[in-house]
């Protein structure tokens, strides 16, 4: 298995450019489902998830072909990366499997576009991940709100509408960004009006209602926490660009930081992640839009910062584990508390193996800054953990080396080249 070594302690400087967001490429993947007609997506990731969902969606009856994008044809200035054009002309399945849902949770995305395309789907039930039990019970009362009825059996979700979705007030309880992802597509295709309440405003969202729209839809309220679709009878095809990816632009922001270096960050929007970069200013860090991107900058001298977890426009549960490793090089002491996954602390005893002095009570974690962390081998657990090591090992004196890193490859794309362009001695080497 690969592993990444990182002999640590050098600024980083230069440009990265920052690619489509894997979070908002996977929810516009499965609008192929909606339609038989080609949905072309621009900027989007080159990532195992992307693979994963494809390979989904062909078992489901998509055809999809791929192509690399020259620099710049993304939409957004600089971005970089491949269109793919999906065309599901007939679906020939409707059960997703267990051994691709198991892979990755958001193929669970799928439900809503084949039941309301199909009038039935059987997707295999998540189970619960790293960082939590993650149940999908939010996405199934507010599908049998539109007329789905659901069973659970075998581990698979049996969803059916023989007569078609009916359009209904939800009101979601909590804040969930798949649930109201899978909601938008299955009301796109419902009779009559849906109004979700209290649903998820991440960026990401306003990416799928936008592509939605494109394809016909009628969805209005994007941005905000009320969002109003008018079924239509059918779907058609969209050419669509995906956002820049707001957590790789903060993990790569981080790095900039930790190393106390100074970094460009193209192709990226500084709107994408306020709270982010609002807490770096406090801590000291220089964070200032430039043209066609962000710079970060860092000296020496940074304060410790508290930082909540919250839904989109709060700060992202996803950047968690990377402002912990930032804090761990700040002085005086700072306060984190998760509110959105109930076991997202698992990076912490892999970080104090830099030598990061953190203390884990209930929800939050109190970090003690030091002057100076040591590089150390350590495990990656999960996504976001994984890159919080990676910064840790940038900024520590010595050699890191991060295990399991396949977890780095569902959501980062050339990490290795990427940061070795700014001057990081880093490398992927075998066996680890
Ligand atoms: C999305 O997951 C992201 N994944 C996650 O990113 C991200 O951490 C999360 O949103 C929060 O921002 C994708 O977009 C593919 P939720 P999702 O439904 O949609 C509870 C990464 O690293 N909940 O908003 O699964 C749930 O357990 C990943 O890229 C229910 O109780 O998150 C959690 O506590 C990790 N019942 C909270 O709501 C439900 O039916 C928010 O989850 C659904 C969710």
């Amino acid at each position: 298995m690969d592993a990444i070594r990182i002999l640590g302690g050098v600024p980083l400087t230069g440009e990265i450019v920052i690619g489509g967001a894997k979070n908002a490429a996977l929810p516009l993947m499965a609008c192929t489902l909606l339609t038989d007609k080609p949905l072309t997506l621009i900027n989007m990731p080159e990532l195992v998830d992307i693979s994963t969902m494809s390979n989904l969606l062909r078992q489901h009856g998509a055809r999809i072909d791929q192509s690399a994008l020259a620099p710049g044809a993304g939409g957004e200035a600089g971005a970089t990366g491949r269109s793919m054009t999906m065309t599901s002309e007939r679906i020939t399945s409707i059960t997703a499997p267990y051994d691709l849902v198991r892979r990755m949770r958001a193929s669970v995305l799928v439900l809503g576009p084949l039941l309301a395309r199909m009038g039935e789907a059987k997707v295999s039930l998540p189970g619960g991940c790293a960082i939590g039990t993650r149940p999908v019970d939010l996405h199934l009362k507010a599908l049998e709100a539109l007329g789905a009825k659901i069973d659970v059996k075998g581990g698979y979700i049996h969803a059916t509408a023989p007569g078609g979705l009916k359009g209904a007030n939800v009101v979601f309880p909590k804040v969930t960004v798949g649930g109201t992802e899978n909601l938008l597509m299955a009301a796109s295709l419902a009779k009559g009006d849906t109004v979700l309440e209290n649903a998820a405003r991440e960026p990401e969202i306003g990416n799928l209602a936008e592509c939605l729209n494109a394809m016909g839809a009628k969805i209005s309220g994007i941005g905000s926490g009320t969002l109003k679709i008018t079924g239509v009878p059918l779907l058609h095809g969209a050419r669509v660009a995906v956002i820049p990816d707001r957590i790789e632009t903060g993990t790569y922001a981080i790095a900039g930081a930790i190393t106390r270096g100074d970094v460009v960050l193209k192709g990226t929007r500084f709107d994408l992640l306020e709270s982010v970069f609002s807490a770096m200013r406090q801590a000291g860090v220089t964070v200032e839009p430039v043209e066609g991107g962000v710079r970060v900058a860092a000296e020496n001298g940074l304060v410790g910062v508290d930082v909540m977890t919250e839904p989109f426009p709060g700060f992202p549960t996803d950047m968690q584990a990377q402002w912990m490793a930032l804090m761990a090089t700040a002085n005086g002491a700072s306060m984190i508390t998760e509110t959105i996954f109930e076991n997202r602390f698992m990076h912490v005893p892999e970080l104090t193996r830099f030598g990061a002095d953190v203390n884990v009570h209930g929800a939050s974690a109190i970090i003690r800054g030091r002057k100076a962390l040591s590089g150390a081998p350590v495990m990656a657990t999960d996504l976001r953990a994984s890159s919080s090591l990676i910064l840790a090992g940038l900024a520590a004196e010595g050699e890191t080396l991060v295990n399991r890193i396949y977890h780095l490859d569902r959501g980062y794309e050339r990490l290795e080249e990427k940061l070795g362009a700014c001057g990081a001695r880093i490398e992927r080497i075998g066996g680890g």
